[in-house]
């Protein structure tokens, strides 16, 4: 069998994604289109054979749009990639750096303690009151062993574990739900999974803002998602920061449905109390598995009832498993304890019409240098920042690295490398975006594109804007700006995977090049080093009249800088030590490319209903 992918522009502008499936007596390119000129093979394909079943891949949520153009992106599953000898970098520090190095150490030794005390806060969930109702008196599983029932291992990515900390409402940790990507009988799945021990698992505005992105993550890399469902529903004291706005609660139930539409699998494990609009999850998911005793789905729990009507009804009559089961339907499967409920859902999993490869062919050398160099190269600010490509020789298989332009816009460096055996295309901050590095950014950017190479972004950007104090300036950066300006656009259009790394600085539009979080990246993780500001802290007398100014602007972008601040406030996928990045970004391409061996028909026109 062939899979042939298809991309064509929407009328907005945007990609859409198409693949198909074609026999091996057919053309290796051969593929659905319908009539349509495939831009790669310059045939044009009019027939499906009978026997085919044509799948479509489509990666925005507004997905009723026209399409205009059409090439052929993917091959047969049986491909072998051709022979590549990258140069090995030169990843060897100069003596005369040491000290920057050493200085970079220190800095980033503080940062992983900062990280690792995060941790182990968030392990605690919502303390040890409330563990102690959720596992003694409610007889509930908590929610990191629940995931190690329904996962294949540990070996997961959760995503942003420190949102919900140092918010202007309190610390809520890991925003109250676990959110993340781990391997259900060996297929990578979204998970999102309610901390009950954290306010009964009710929503707070961080923790919509969590489910929300977890969704996007489904949506934009085509993953099946599970909901472990144990909530509460709004967290009432902010409700008016939850539920009216366009990202807010009902967004969720909007993008079950969208994502139902798109073809992407959605598993609800009802095992808690989905109350109020939790009640919507399990109801419009594709299949609905309940814990007896302890799972209950109603839009006003007993309370509510004895208010309204004065009646007494305990939540088991009101709507527990067996009334959802075998009266109202809303749910699939009745299962007696937490244990096999989760055993239903691996193998609901192994129902949806994905074909893994039998086995990773992929091979890949380990780079020539210890990734715990890392830390010393972690800039403690952007003046201790060291060639970039000594981050990359730390990155990449065999630390070998085809540059593209070498001689050419030298403060941004641009290649073609493997990761964990993954083609990608990198693109590093090595000093200020000028207006030579922003045309060589469009320029390889786009030719990733063309060959439907994944790119990896390593931003380190300047601390500050280029001011204007001459016309001689002024040109030089209007024109940085029209290069800016284009690469933004280069980077906004192209349809590959594309993840950012924040190794160093994301400050102004620099940021927004280097496929900040406004450009969609699939993912983007932050070192703990990183600062997130629109002007570094340090950077803003030229803004401002007096000096009493300048010192509250600094302290304040001190503290909102951190990437434990941004972390916290989900503008990121989490902070990730330096040392861990080569294996998070395998990880990511992997679950990338995972959409490649779903097989299914064609999209739907309407959501999963469910009558
Ligand atoms: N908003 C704000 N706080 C809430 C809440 C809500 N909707 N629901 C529960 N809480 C708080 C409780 O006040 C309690 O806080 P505390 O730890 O500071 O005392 C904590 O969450 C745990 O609640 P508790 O009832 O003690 O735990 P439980 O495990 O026995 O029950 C629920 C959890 C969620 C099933 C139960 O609290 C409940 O039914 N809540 C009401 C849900 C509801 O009607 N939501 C409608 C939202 S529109």
């Amino acid at each position: 069998m062939f899979y042939c992918m298809l991309r064509s522009l929407n009328n907005n502008g945007k990609n859409l994604i198409r693949l198909a499936k074609a026999s091996v007596s057919q053309r290796p390119w051969s593929c659905d289109t319908s009539s349509k000129l495939c831009t790669v093979c310059h045939s044009t394909h009019s027939t499906v054979p009978s026997n085919l079943r044509p799948i479509t891949h489509v990666f925005q949520r507004h997905w009723t749009h026209q399409t205009t153009s059409y090439r052929c992106v993917g091959s047969t599953v049986r491909r072998k990639p051709l022979p590549s000898a990258f140069p090995v970098i030169d990843g060897g520090f100069q003596p005369v750096h040491k000290h920057v190095y050493e200085a970079n150490l220190r800095n980033s030794l503080i940062c992983q303690q900062k990280y690792l005390e995060h941790k182990q806060k968030v392990l605690k969930g919502g303390g040890e009151n409330a563990i102690a109702r959720h596992t003694q008196r409610n007889r509930k599983v908590l929610v990191r062993d629940r995931l190690r029932m329904l996962l294949d291992d540990e070996n997961y990515l959760e995503l942003s574990p420190f949102a919900g900390d140092g918010l202007p409402y309190g610390d809520i940790p890991s925003a109250g739900c676990l959110t993340g990507i781990g391997q259900i009988n060996g297929l990578w799945c979204v998970f999102i999974a309610n901390d009950a021990t954290v306010k009964g698992g009710t929503a707070y505005p961080i923790t919509v803002k969590k489910q929300l992105r977890a969704q996007d993550v489904a949506m934009q890399n085509r993953l099946p998602c599970v909901y472990l469902v144990d909530s509460g529903g709004a967290f009432l004291p902010l409700q008016s920061e939850i539920f009216p706005d366009k990202n807010q609660g009902g967004r969720t139930f909007y993008n079950e449905a969208v994502m139902s539409a798109m073809k992407i699998p959605q598993v609800a494990v009802v095992c808690g109390s989905c109350t109020a609009g939790g009640a919507y999850v399990p109801t419009m998911a594709e299949e609905a598995v309940i814990v007896h005793r302890i799972g209950t789905i109603f839009l006003g729990g007993p309370p509510l009832v004895k208010a309204a009507t004065g009646e007494e009804v305990t939540p088991e009559d009101l709507g527990g498993a067996r009334l959802h089961s075998e009266v109202s339907g809303c749910v699939d499967h009745f299962a007696t304890v937490e244990s096999e409920a989760y055993e239903y859902t691996r193998n609901i999993i192994s129902t949806l019409n994905f074909e893994l490869p039998e086995e990773s062919s992929i091979q890949s050398e380990e780079p020539l240098h210890s990734s715990e160099d890392l830390l010393g190269l972690a800039p403690r600010s952007y003046n201790y920042s060291l060639d970039v490509r000594l981050i990359v020789s730390r990155l990449t298989d065999g630390s070998r690295f085809q540059e593209f332009k070498a001689r050419y816009g030298t403060t941004l460096v641009t290649g073609f490398a493997k990761i964990e055996g993954h083609q990608v295309g990198i693109v590093a901050n090595n000093g200020e975006l000028t207006y030579d590095a922003s045309l060589k950014g469009s320029h390889f950017v786009q030719l990733c594109d063309q060959r439907d190479m994944p790119l990896i972004f390593l931003q380190n950007t300047s601390p500050a804007p280029s001011h204007t104090f001459s016309q001689a300036k002024a040109e030089s950066n209007t024109n940085r700006l029209k290069a800016q300006g284009s690469m933004m656009s280069a980077v906004a259009c192209a349809s590959v995977p594309k993840i950012t790394v924040v190794i160093g600085g994301c400050h102004g539009s620099d940021s927004y090049a280097m496929c900040g979080r406004a450009f969609d990246p699939n993912f983007l993780f932050l070192w703990p080093n990183a600062k997130v500001s629109i002007l570094a802290p340090g950077h803003s007398h030229a803004l401002m009249h007096t000096e009493e100014e300048v010192t509250q602007i600094n302290e304040m972008l001190e503290e909102e800088s951190s990437a434990f601040f941004s972390t916290g406030r989900l503008w990121d996928d989490g902070v990730i030590l330096p040392q861990d990045t080569r294996q998070v970004l395998g990880k990511c391409l992997k679950i990338i490319k995972q959409q490649v061996y779903q097989l299914s028909r064609e999209r739907m026109r309407t959501p999963f209903l469910r009558l």
